[in-house]
Order: structure tokens, then C-alpha cells, then sequence
């Protein structure tokens, strides 16, 4: 582990007594995180939820990190400026990292609109040899600004909320996102079907 960017000084990291693997095997489990990105109201939240539920009655253990539940507590010190949304993305993946270290299934829904960001989140995975799967949530802004259930397009047609994704803030879409679904054109079953396929296929559980 590099500390070269850690700001405290006289810290000293401390290895546990059980390896990773040590650990998966003890809980027959292996950890990873699942990463959603898309615009808001693409469907993160009700694909990651459904399939937190379909993984936990399979007996898999699996914890949902979800933004706006981040920003109560966590990252409530966090607002949506480029630096914020920055800072947002580096927290939740250190701790969805914590957790896949821990041999559960960390599923994060954020928007994390800038690549730059997410490439950030898998670099720390993969430095550490944890699996990232990405998993892009994607519907035209048009469908998103349809569906609107927390109104929040309506508020930001409306020039109420500033630096809003897809409207007056940009979305990086990923190019090359380990799963893509067009959340328009596939039931919340059919995604939860198809990211259960891609982790059985790439032994992933
Ligand atoms: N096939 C589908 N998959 C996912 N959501 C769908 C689908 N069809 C309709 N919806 C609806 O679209 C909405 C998606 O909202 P959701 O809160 O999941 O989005 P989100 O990406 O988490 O947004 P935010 O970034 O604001 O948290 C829900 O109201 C959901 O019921
Ligand atoms: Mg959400």
C-alpha cells in the first residue's frame, strides 16, 4: 500500500493476520464491486437494489453503497461541483474497496459522471487485485427527463438546481464499460439477469 499521497505522516500500514484469499475461502466468498454510472433516473439505484436482493436469496453476500445515502452521512460535507463530485467518487472507492477486501459484493450507484473518476476507481481496484466490474446504466436524456422520479429535471429545466447531469453538466459515458444495458429497452429482471450472467461467466462468484 502507497501512503506517498497520504497527507498524515508516521503512519505505518498493518497487514491482518488472514490474506484475502484466506478470507474468501473461510466465507466461500470472493469480493468485488460492481460500479453503475449513468444519468440520473437511468435506473442505478432500482437495478443495484434488485440485484443486491437476487444476490443475498442466493446466499451471496452483498452491500449497496448508494449516492444519495452517501450524502447523508459520509460525504455530507460534499456538494456537486467538479472538485465535489471528484472528491464524492475518490471516497466511495475506497470504501467499496474495503469492502470487496472484505469478500462482500460492494455495488455503487453514482452517477460519477467523469471517466477520469471511474478510471480511478477500477486503477485502485486493480492495484490491489480486486475485480471492477462497470456496469453502465444507459437511456437517452429524453427517457430520463420522462421517468423524472425525484423531479429533479423538472427543477433543473427550471434553472432551480445548478450543475445538473445531462443538463447543465456533463455526463462522460464509459467506452468500454464491462456491461452495458439500455435500461429503456430491458426489464429491471432482464438487467439483474444479465450482470448475474457476466459475474457466473467470468467466475466471478
Ligand atoms: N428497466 C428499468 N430499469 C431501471 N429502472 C426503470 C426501468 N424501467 C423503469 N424504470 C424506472 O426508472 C426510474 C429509475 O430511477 P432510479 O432512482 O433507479 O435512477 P438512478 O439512476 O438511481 O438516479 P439517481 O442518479 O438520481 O439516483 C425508477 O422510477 C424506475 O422505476
Ligand atoms: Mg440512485
Amino acid at each position: 500500500m502507497s501512503s506517498s499521497t497520504a497527507t498524515s505522516t508516521n503512519i505505518t500500514w498493518h497487514a491482518g493476520d488472514v490474506s484475502r484469499n484466506e478470507r474468501a475461502q473461510l466465507l466461500k466468498q470472493k469480493g468485488l464491486t460492481i460500479w453503475f454510472t449513468g444519468l440520473s433516473a437511468s435506473g442505478k439505484s432500482t437495478v443495484a437494489s434488485a440485484l443486491e436482493q437476487h444476490l443475498l436469496h442466493k446466499g451471496i453476500n452483498a452491500y449497496r453503497l448508494d449516492g444519495d445515502n452517501i450524502r447523508f452521512g459520509l460525504n455530507k460535507n460534499l456538494g456537486f461541483s467538479p472538485e465535489d463530485r471528484t472528491e464524492n467518487i475518490r471516497r466511495i472507492s475506497e470504501v467499496s474497496k474495503l469492502f470487496a477486501d472484505s469478500s462482500t459484493i460492494a455495488i455503487t450507484s453514482f452517477i460519477s459522471p467523469y471517466r477520469s473518476d471511474r478510471d480511478s476507481a477500477r486503477k485502485l481496484h486493480q492495484d490491489a487485485g480486486i475485480p471492477f466490474v462497470e456496469v453502465f446504466a444507459d437511456v437517452p436524456v429524453s427517457v430520463a427527463e420522462e421517468r423524472d422520479p425525484k423531479g429533479l429535471y423538472k427543477k433543473a429545466r427550471a434553472g432551480e438546481i445548478k450543475e445538473f447531469t445531462g443538463i447543465s453538466a456533463p455526463y462522460e459515458a464509459p467506452e468500454s464499460p464491462e456491461i452495458h444495458i439500455r435500461t429503456d429497452q430491458k426489464s429491471i429482471a432482464e438487467a439483474v439477469e444479465q450482470i448475474f450472467a457476466y459475474l457466473v461467466a467470468n467466475q466471478l462468484i
